[in-house]
């Protein structure tokens, strides 16, 4: 079994994850969180919500699922956001172009070639269908676009589509969400939830999804004045690789600080560098092995639509590289277009320090001759003259102006166009934000971290799996054990697990089968601490005294990783195993 296949494996028979509806045959790309899933989940997104909501300053809201077709044509996705596929003419399974093509050549990011390419490269290589072995050669590559479409209400009048990315959903707010931030920029605004795609072919257990969990922020910056607090992370070493590095002969990944990576323009956006900073110890903290891990720069073929530079944060599995972020410069590209198309403000008000004197040259025609003159077409005319005394003043230099109309070039002597040049205060000026977007995937770092933390050793001349999550993602903090439910054991340890889920631990009890197994089953969800309560707990290590009147003291802690066992007191254990899950204190301090 590989990586991949190890962790489907456990995932479903340990309750992390496992296929949706699979009574009814299921349906590709659709996973249920189990128990121990939905848990790991929260915990990561809680992190997220920790590192780049509370801490930087930023919002967080919650926008719908589905928003009207129009949101998608203004943000380019209704037209530009698809894949290629290829059908089979003989069984009619269809494909992932770039994928098949990536599959059984060296070519690694044949996403970013033309579709003629690919399918001369599937000719070529005779690829053959994945599903019938059938020749795909004569085949076309196609666009497929990825939206999930909908009727909002009944009847098919009011087109919808379900959120390609979560991101519009703050693009599309921005007038009222601006406002909130009282119109200062720089300010951001983030959202963790879902978004769908329709992807060709599912793969991968949670890496390629139809329904998946992003964690995405929108910061909003001035792009002339704003800049990032490089020197907080300027010192934070980035392993990256650039474009430049992807096309060279021997190109491999560099070790860089963020600082370096500014100073040497191999990061060209400071925004999109500070976030790399940031990102890379946030993903230690979750439990991202950094020794399998890269920032990857998009070649300018890949590049979405809306991006100008884009960076993936991506891990290796089974020697494969999975995109678990992306860092977008998406500069005013959102922003404009939803001003475009919605006739809405989508700018903000930039107050100079000091208020400037501008020429504001204009026209006040003489209407009484532009009336006889153009009749009906003397507004039109007006108009015109006004537009050209803003675009070309100095139009206005001789005795006579011409403009167009309709196709046709109409004279005006100047003298009758009313020309001046006003000189006016100004205070400020309207601006459009440009946008920097960190976009997690929430599924994929679920995945990432499962099988980084998946660790086998020998215990007791037998091989034991354990995860190896860090202690604040685990999705158990605590197991706690009678060593048997008799002499007052299980009592006195489900009172010990009741008193820790009180103070805020997640705490599984179990007193089935033997105390081995039962550290076993914790170690494979990632358990970090388990709490036996034996004879000696409740003060009678022989087990012969009367129940009634035992003393109570101490319980074993034992350590997922080292299996080290340690007797603690139960006098402020709740403390204490938070210290240790806080990392204030480690198993060896006990
Ligand atoms: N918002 C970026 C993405 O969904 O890929």
């Amino acid at each position: 079994m590989n990586e991949g296949e190890r962790l489907t494996e456990l995932a479903k028979r340990r309750g992390f994850y496992f296929p949706a509806a699979d009574a009814y045959g299921g349906a590709a790309g659709f996973w249920t969180y189990g128990p121990q899933g939905a848990a790991l989940k929260d915990n990561i997104e809680d992190a997220w919500r920790d590192r780049f909501v509370v801490q930087a300053g930023h919002q967080e809201i919650s926008a719908p699922d589905v928003m009207p077709e129009p949101v998608f044509e203004a943000s380019g996705h209704l037209d530009g956001f698809d894949d290629m596929i290829v059908e089979c003419g003989e069984c009619g399974a269809t494909h992932r172009a770039d994928h098949i093509v990536e599959d059984n050549t060296d070519i690694e990011e044949a996403e970013s070639l033309p579709n003629e390419e690919v399918m001369e490269i599937i000719a070529s290589n005779d690829i053959p269908c994945p599903s019938c072995q059938a020749s795909l050669a004569d085949e076309p590559v196609d666009n497929f676009n990825l939206m999930f479409e909908t009727n909002i209400g009944p009847g098919s009048s009011s087109p919808g589509y379900l959120r390609p990315e979560t991101a519009q959903g703050i693009f599309v707010e921005f007038p009222q969400l601006s406002e909130y931030a009282r119109n200062q920029l720089p300010f951001g605004v983030a959202q963790i939830g879902k978004a769908y795609r329709n992807e060709i072919s599912p793969r991968k257990s949670l890496v390629r999804v139809r329904e998946f969990t992003q964690a995405e922020l929108e910061h909003f910056v001035d792009p002339e004045e704003d800049e990032p607090p490089l020197s907080t992370v300027e010192d934070v070493t980035l392993p990256l690789y650039s474009g430049e590095r992807q096309q060279a002969d021997d190109g491999s990944v560099e070790q860089m600080t963020v600082g370096e990576a500014v100073e040497t323009g191999v990061v060209t956006s400071d925004w999109v560098a500070y976030y790399l900073g940031i990102a890379r110890d946030w993903y230690e903290r979750i439990g991202i092995d950094m020794d399998r891990f890269r920032f990857r720069q998009h070649l300018p073929g890949e590049l979405a639509h809306y991006a100008s530079d884009c960076w993936d944060a991506e891990a290796e599995i089974d020697g494969d590289w999975i995109e678990i972020t992306g860092f977008a410069y998406r500069g005013d590209y959102d922003l404009q277009k939803h001003a475009e198309y919605s006739g809405d403000d989508y700018t903000v008000f930039k107050q100079y320090d000091e208020p400037i004197t501008v020429e504001r040259p204009t026209v006040d025609p003489e209407m009484s001759y532009l009336g006889p003159e153009f009749g009906g077409d003397a507004q039109a005319v007006a108009d015109a003259l006004e537009q050209l005394a803003a675009d070309d003043p100095d139009a206005f230099d001789g005795e006579e102006v011409s403009v167009d109309l309709d196709g046709e070039s109409v004279t005006v002597p100047v003298d009758q166009t009313g020309f001046s040049v006003e000189e006016i205060t100004e205070n400020g000026e309207h601006i459009t934000p440009h946008v920097v977007e960190p976009s997690f995937g929430v599924g994929r770092l679920i995945y990432t971290v499962l099988a980084h933390a998946y660790t086998e050793d020998e215990v007791d001349n037998e091989t034991r799996t354990y995860l190896e999550l860090p202690p604040e993602q685990a999705p158990t903090t605590v197991g706690v054990f009678p060593l048997m439910d008799r002499d007052g054991l299980g009592e006195y340890a489900r009172q010990l697990a009741e008193g820790l889920r009180q103070a805020g631990h997640s705490v599984t009890y179990d007193d089935s089968g033997a105390i081995g197994r039962r550290y076993r089953r914790q170690d494979e969800i990632g358990t970090p601490y388990c709490l036996t309560v034996d004879y000696e707990s409740l003060g009678d290590p022989e087990g012969d005294a009367d129940p009634e009147n035992l003393q109570t003291d101490t319980v074993t802690i034992r350590e997922r990783d080292s299996t080290a066992q340690k007797r603690v007191s139960i006098d402020g254990l709740a403390e204490t195993v938070e210290r240790l899950v806080g990392g204030e204190l480690t198993f060896d301090d006990l």
